[in-house]
Order: structure tokens, then sequence, then C-alpha cells
């Protein structure tokens, strides 16, 4: 709850910390109604500090017991204790600092802190949430070694973790036990962990490269046991990976991962004991679907390559965030580059970018990778500091190349191992293991908005030349009005009329990167016989919008030329979009328009193309997401959208009908079920064509469909036919009801897989309406305090297009009622929550208003969190 009036903290107000805390030792003493926390800090003071004689900690919900200075308890007027901070006058330069306070983890709803899960004690401390555990210079710059006593009941907890190694365990009278941690590496409170519970737990070893044994420990509720494989699995790809690629090992003698339900998002990577989300370790092939076990497996991977990039390596402050998050995301989606598809992933992450981040900086919250304030940290974590943080180490990885990369992490490793340092920090080390100036380069991290490039050519015959001049530009985005030119790495190649990749220079190399830096600049290429085809920005070499003005023919000729398999699965959406744009404009004139032919056959012809990677096929085959079209549109019309897109999926199955089916019967031969990128993509395609085949509204396809739910062993298969039944047009309500009820019973006792089942619902442009989705929050299995369930059904439904859009407003303010219950609850998700309602503007005229309206009604609570303050405010 907020004070009084939030206020802003800025980046350039930084003040080194007054003391620093060089050693911390903690005892939990865990009861059912309380917790007591004893904090012994030994404390120093900063020479390079301020010099301020007070010590000033951060604590907030919490009940002070005593403090004492040096052995001495200390009265009640030599300290002083605010609403969300301790103040002490200190004489000495060095001192030891005991704090004794009560919290109460069984009424924390706000999951940061310490709380309870499903009967457990479990933390989460980043960003502030350590300040909810005890009074402390809650800060990542702070860093301290860690000792961590637990002492709980033994038959109700007997599991007692905390990051480090376990030193020393013991029993005590009335059934009560305790487990001291000591973890040796200096850490920030933010990455301070305790786990208490009934947990069962898989074990494994890894030797690293240097020769050291390290435990590898997976807990789980024990009827979860059986679902740790695959996340184990990851956890020692992602070890091997890290060696191979960054020379980095793990540093402990123990790793450990714990999964619980209740979690604000994905995963945490506190030392030495990473907590998850369950839905983000747990899956069986029963139970996950070939997304989920992806995701695991880089979950995983993100959360261990923390330990080098955020944890033996941190941030000096919350403004420094994408320092850890950016080079993280970078790192893992590498990874899962390497054991999956390439290709693949790249069109994945970009597909993402480019509907949620485009869309995140063209709206009222739009910062830049380096915010320069904010109000709440919590609402930072956001796909612009982790997904455009990720795009800009990328931009470097390809302008320094492979090797000066490398060499750049590791100089950044080593010059700051143990240190709490910025993104200027990180540039710096790149820049003087490379020798390349990054000077410009560096806006990126401080000018926010995504950048246009326009692109325009001309071929002079005569001379064989040809010219490509690029135009860069940067929309208005709060607080910064006008923009400098980036520096820009363009990918391309040259086509010629065959589709082949013409020479660019004496060495015969078929593709360049220009270093685009002016506001309008022109390259020219010699010796060209004729007029080239441009293929640019290869593999999205930086998030930026291109413009050029590709005609039809020039984009089916990339569909099937480009050996750049991004590209060429850009051509299509491209294609498509503009296509769906047409459509969209025919329909809010009243016009009815069949869809282009051009298009058509050109799916057909991705269709029948067997030269091409299946898994690059499965991407070609998907339709713009309704997400992507809304993104790109100027007045967005939900309806119009699924409409649009509807017709075109149901013009392309109608006219390659046949060989959907047919496809579909050849994927369909059962095999025992493994979560690899081969079989992955036989049965995307496999569900892709099924997808084509339903969306024809006849009775035998939703038969077909039926029959694979029925037949199909593994979740990834009946979970598509499921989806697209209950997402079908043609409706038949019996056997769609059915099919959901079948699906309860069978999997009602695993959280994870209901969340599907909520969701499926709130998505589907037929079931999820309002009223539905308020009779599902009242369903046995709908968990209010799961952020997870939260997500399912009401995420899911403010995304539906067709449900959330459609009537007087009422899904608006559905959505604006349920952040201002939940902000009480838990500010965090409430905010979430609530991030649909902020793109109002985008919306035509009347969503908007009505939209607007939701928002206003919650701008009118008076105790609103500083969390969906700053949303709200910054958004009307
Ligand atoms: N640092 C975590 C990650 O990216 C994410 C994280 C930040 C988080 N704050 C959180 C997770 C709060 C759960 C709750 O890996
Ligand atoms: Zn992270």
């Amino acid at each position: 709850m907020k004070e009084s009036q939030p206020k802003a903290i800025f980046l350039k107000d930084y003040q080194a910390p007054d003391y620093w805390i060089d050693k911390t030792n903690l005892v939990f003493d865990l009861h059912e109604d309380y917790a007591l926390v004893t904090s012994t800090l030994h404390i120093r003071q900063n020479e390079q500090g301020e010099g301020h004689p007070d010590l000033v900690l951060s604590g907030v919900d919490m009940e002070l017991v005593s403090v004492a200075i040096d052995g001495r308890k200390l009265a009640e007027d030599e300290f002083r204790e605010g609403q969300s901070e301790l103040v002490i006058p200190i004489d000495r330069d060095q001192f030891i600092l005991e704090v004794k306070n009560r919290i109460k983890p069984q009424e924390n709803t706000s999951l940061e802190g310490l709380y309870k899960s499903n009967g457990m004690f479990c933390t989460q401390c980043e960003a502030e949430g350590f300040r909810k555990i005890t009074y402390y210079l809650d800060r990542p710059d702070v860093m301290s070694t860690f000792s961590t006593q637990i002492i709980a009941d033994k038959a109700r907890y007997p599991v007692l973790l905390a990051n480090g190694n376990d030193v020393e365990r013991g029993e005590l009278d009335n059934g009560r036990h305790w487990v001291k941690w000591e973890d040796p590496f200096k850490k920030p409170s933010y990455l301070f962990a305790l786990v208490a519970g009934d947990l069962e737990s898989i074990e494994d070893r890894y030797t690293t490269m240097s020769g050291r044994e390290v435990t590898l420990r997976i807990f789980t509720e024990s009827h979860n046991i059986h679902k740790c494989d695959h996340a184990m699995v990851s956890l020692k790809k992602s070890m091997k990976w890290d060696e191979e690629v960054y020379g980095r090992e793990y540093d402990l003698d123990i790793f450990m991962i714990v999964a619980v339900d209740h979690f604000n998002m994905g995963a945490m990577e506190n030392k030495g004991l990473n907590i998850f989300n369950s839905s983000c370790v747990l899956a069986s092939p029963e139970t996950a679907t070939d997304a989920r076990y992806q995701r695991i497996e880089a979950i995983v991977a993100h959360e261990y390559f923390h330990n080098w990039s955020g944890n033996r390596v941190t941030c000096r402050d919350w403004f420094q965030l994408s320092l850890k998050e950016g080079f993280t995301v970078f790192r893992d989606s590498e990874f899962s580059a390497d054991m999956n598809s390439r290709g693949v992933k790249r069109i994945e992450d970009v597909a993402m970018l480019r509907t949620a981040q485009f869309a995140e900086d063209a709206g009222p919250m739009s910062h830049p990778v380096r915010p320069e304030s904010y109000i709440e940290i919590s609402n930072f974590y956001t796909v612009t500091v982790y997904e455009k943080g990720a795009e800009v180490v990328r931009m470097i990885h390809s302008l320094l190349g492979e090797k000066d990369f490398r060499k750049g992490s590791d100089l950044y490793f080593k010059r700051h191992d143990g240190q709490a340092v910025t993104c200027e920090d990180f540039v710096k080390a790149m820049e003087d293991a490379s020798g390349k100036d990054l000077s410009q380069f560096r806006l990126w991290y401080s000018q926010s908005g995504t950048p246009v490039l326009h692109v325009s050519d001309a071929y002079d015959k005569a001379s064989g030349t040809y010219s490509l001049t690029i135009e860069q530009s940067c929309p208005a985005t709060p607080g910064q009005e006008n923009k400098a030119p980036f520096h820009i790495p363009v990918k391309l190649a040259l086509l010629d009329n065959s589709g082949k990749a013409l020479s660019l220079n004496e060495h015969g190399d078929v593709e360049q990167v220009l270093d685009v830096k002016q506001a309008k600049e022109t390259f020219l290429f010699n010796n060209l016989p004729e007029k080239p085809l441009p293929s640019l920005l290869r593999g999205f070499s930086a998030p930026v919008r291109l413009e050029y003005a590709y005609s039809k023919d020039d984009l089916v000729f990339l569909m099937q030329h480009d050996s750049d398999s991004f590209n060429r699965w850009d051509a299509c959406q491209r294609l498509a979009m503009a296509e769906i744009n047409q459509l969209v404009a025919a329909l809010a004139r009243g016009e009815s328009k069949e869809p282009d032919q051009q298009l058509i056959d050109a799916f057909g012809h991705v269709l029948a193309d067997s030269t091409l990677d299946m898994a690059v096929k499965t991407e070609m085959l998907t339709l713009p997401f309704e997400a992507a079209i809304a993104e790109q549109s100027e007045s967005i019309q939900p309806g119009l959208i699924h409409k649009a897109r509807k017709q075109v999926k149901q013009a392309i199955a109608a006219a390659h009908q046949s060989q959907f089916h047919q496809l579909w019967k050849e994927l369909s031969q059962e095999k025992p079920y493994r979560p690899e990128a081969r079989d992955i993509a036989e049965r995307t395609l496999k569900n892709i064509c099924l997808g084509y085949m339903v969306a024809l509204n006849h009775k035998e396809m939703m038969d077909l469909a039926k029959e694979q739910y029925d037949r199909s062993g593994n979740m990834t298969d009946r979970f598509a036919a499921l989806s697209y039944v209950v997402n079908a047009e043609y409706q038949d309500k019996p056997s769609i009801d059915a099919l959901l009820s079948d699906f309860l019973n069978r999997y009602q006792d695993d959280a994870n897989v209901m969340d599907q089942w909520f969701s499926v619902q709130a998505g589907s442009p037929q079931m999820g309406t309002l009223s539905h989705v308020q009779s599902l929050m009242e369903h046995k299995l709908f968990d209010a305090t799961s952020p997870n369930k939260l997500r399912a059904l009401v995420g899911a439904f403010a995304q539906n297009m067709a449900g959330f859009h459609d009537s007087e407003g009422e899904g608006y303010q559905f959505l604006a009622d349920l952040v201002i219950e939940y902000d009480c609850k838990n500010p965090q998700l409430a905010s979430r929550l609530l991030q649909p309602l902020t793109r109002w503007k985008k919306y035509e005229p009347q969503s908007r208003e009505l939209m607007k309206k939701a928002l206003e009604s919650i701008s009118k609570v008076p105790e609103l969190s500083t969390d969906v303050f700053e949303v709200v405010n910054k958004s009307l």
C-alpha cells in the first residue's frame, strides 16, 4: 500500500550506499501463525559514501521486536521506526547490528517476501521483497555473505532449504528441527531464498569442466515427483552449454530447484536455490505440450545462466536490470537455438518481440532498455528490458562477431566478478576486448521507441550500380520527443532473378552487414548485371520496423528463394498481413471481398515444398496472430481482425483441403513421445494441418479432431485437438461439452493442466464470453489465490479479440473491478492483469472510450498500490 502520493525514483539520483554489510546471519523460527526472524548484520561505513550518520534500513509489513548494537539492546529513543524504514543514528565505523522482528507469512498474499504456497514456506525477494522479511539495506549494490538457520516443525516441514551448502543440522524438543546453510558467495538480498516444506526430490550429479562434483536436486510435492526429469535433463544441458560457449562453470557443491504453485512470474535465480513456478518445471508426455517442454528447457537454462550473468556479476541498481536480464535472455535464446531449430527459435522470438515489445514501445509505458525513472520497479520487468535488451546484446554479438564477443564476455566476467555493475560496464568490456567503437551504439540503452527503417533503391543499367538508400527515424515516446540516429546493423543479401544471392565483394561474400549510422545514408553496390531483389534485415539483425515497397510478386519470390529462413518466413507474414489488412478495410466498409488467389497459391507452394525445413514450414503456414495484426493497425477493430483472419484461413484451407488432410494422415502415425526438435516439428505440422481442416467448418473434420483427441497418448496432440474443437466456428455444443468434461475428469488433479482447461475456454471466440468466464471463476478447481489460474482465465479472456471486446464495455469493467479487488492482495499481479486496458488509445473510437472509462474507475480508487497507480496514471 502506498504511503502518500507515490514518488518517482531517478537514475540520475543514484548514490552509493552509506554502509556495507559484510556478513548476514539469519535465523528463522517458523510457526503456523508467525515467523520470528533474527538478523545479525556485520556493518561497516562506506568510505566512498555520503557520510550520513544515520543507518536507514528498509522494512515493510513487520513487527519490530528488538534492536541491539554490539550486544547492547537499544532503548526506544535510540532508533526511529517509520512506515517502511528503521532509522538508527550511528556513532562508529564498524558494528554488529542485531534485529529481531516478526512477520506473518501465512497472511502474505502478495507472494513477495516469505509466504506460503500449498502449505510450504517459500520466498521471493527480487526486486524489493527482502524488506518484507527483515530490516535491511535492500539494494543490489550491497553484497554480503549469508548464513541461514531455519527452525521448524519436523513433521510438517521435513525439508529446510536456503542458499549455499548445508553445514549443520539438529533436533529440538517438541518435534522441531533445524538446518543451517552457508553461502560463501557475496550476494545482494534479492538473491536470498528459503524453502520449508514436505517435499520430495530427484537427484543427479554433474562434473564440471574443472572436475568439481556438483549435486543437482529438484524438489516438488510428492504427487508430482515423476514430472521432474525433463527439468533435470535441461539443467545438465545448460551447465554443459555454459561451459562450452562461455567458459563458465558452476561454483557451489549443490544446485537446487524447487517447484511452487503460487508464484508471480516464471522463475527466480536465487543463488544455489532457484525457485520456479511449477508450470515451468513439471512435465510428462501425458500432461505437458511440446511448447511447455521447450519453455521448461528455456527457463531452467535462463535461471541457471543467471549464476554468472546476474549473481556473480550483478546490477548496481534496478535501472540496470537489463544488464542481467537482456544478457541472460540472449544467452538462453542461443542455448535454445543450439538445442532445437535455430531458424524456428529466431522466428518465435521475433514474432513475440514484434507483437508484445513493439506494442509496449508504442504505448504509454514505453521506456528505454535502461529506464531513467520508475515509481514501482516491479512494473519494469518488461518485454523491453528482457526481450529488447536481448536484441541489443544480439546486435553487439553481430557487430563484434563470435570470437570478439566471447573475448568481451570473458573480460566482463573477469573484470567484474563479485561486483554490482552497470550496462555501461558491459558495453565497455565489449569495446575494450574488441577495439570496436560502440559510442553511438549506446543510444540503444537510453532511447526508447521502435526505430523505423525506410529503404528505397535504384539501379543504373549502364554502370551496373545498385544503390540502397536507408532513412531511419524513431517516433516520439513519453519523455523523449526527438531521437538521435541509432547505430543499426542491417544484414542483407542481393538476389538475382533465379533467387541466387550475388557475391558482394572480391571474397565472394553473399551476405554483408551495413553499419547504418545516419538519418539518411546511401550504400552502393557495383558490377551488378541486373537489378537485384534485396533481402533486407536478414535474421532480423536489428529490432526495427522495416519499410521497403516489396510487391506481392517480390514477396512470393522471397518466400520461395530466400536462403535466410527468417526472411522467408517474414515475406510470408508480410504477404498475409497485407491481405488481412485489406479484408479488414473491406469489412469495415461493409463490403465482402474474396481472399487473394496469389496468397492462397503461395501457401499451397509452401505446403508442397519438400525442400523446406519442416520446422520452418510450420512457422510459414501459421498466419500472423491476431495480436500481431492488432499491433500494426492504426485503429484496432478487434472483431474485424478476428473475422478477416478467419476468412483467410478458411480460404487457404478450402483451396488445399486434400493436401492438408493427406499430410495430417501421414504424420498421424503413433509413436512414442520424445520432446526432440524433429518430432516436435512433425507434431506441429500435423496439428497445423488439423487446424486448417477444422477451419473448414464441416462435421467430418470436427470428427477427425475428436478422433485425434481420443487416440492421442500425448498432451500435445490431445490439447491441439481439444483447442481446435473449442475454437471452431462449427459449434456442436454437446460434443464440445463432452470433450471438455472428459478433459476435466482426466486431469483434474493436475493444477497446471487445469490452467490450460480454463484458458482454452476463455480464449475461444465462441465460448469465451464474459458470463462464461464469470461462471468459471466459481468453478471448484478455480483457485483465486493462484496467479497461474488468474492468468489462465482472465489473462486469456483479455486477449480474446472476439470475447473481451464484444460487449458494451462489460468485459473492460469486469477486468477493472478485478484489478481493484486484487490490488489489495497481490499488486504485482493486479498491475499485470491491467495491461490490456492500457492500450486503449490504439482502439477504434467506441472501444477506446469504454476502455478509458474502465481505467478511470481504477484511478478513482483512493488507496492504490504503487504498482497499479503507476500503470494507470501513465496510461490515462
Ligand atoms: N529474475 C527473474 C528472472 O528473470 C524474474 C523475477 C523478477 C521474478 N522478479 C520476480 C520472478 C518476482 C518471480 C517473482 O529470471
Ligand atoms: Zn532473468
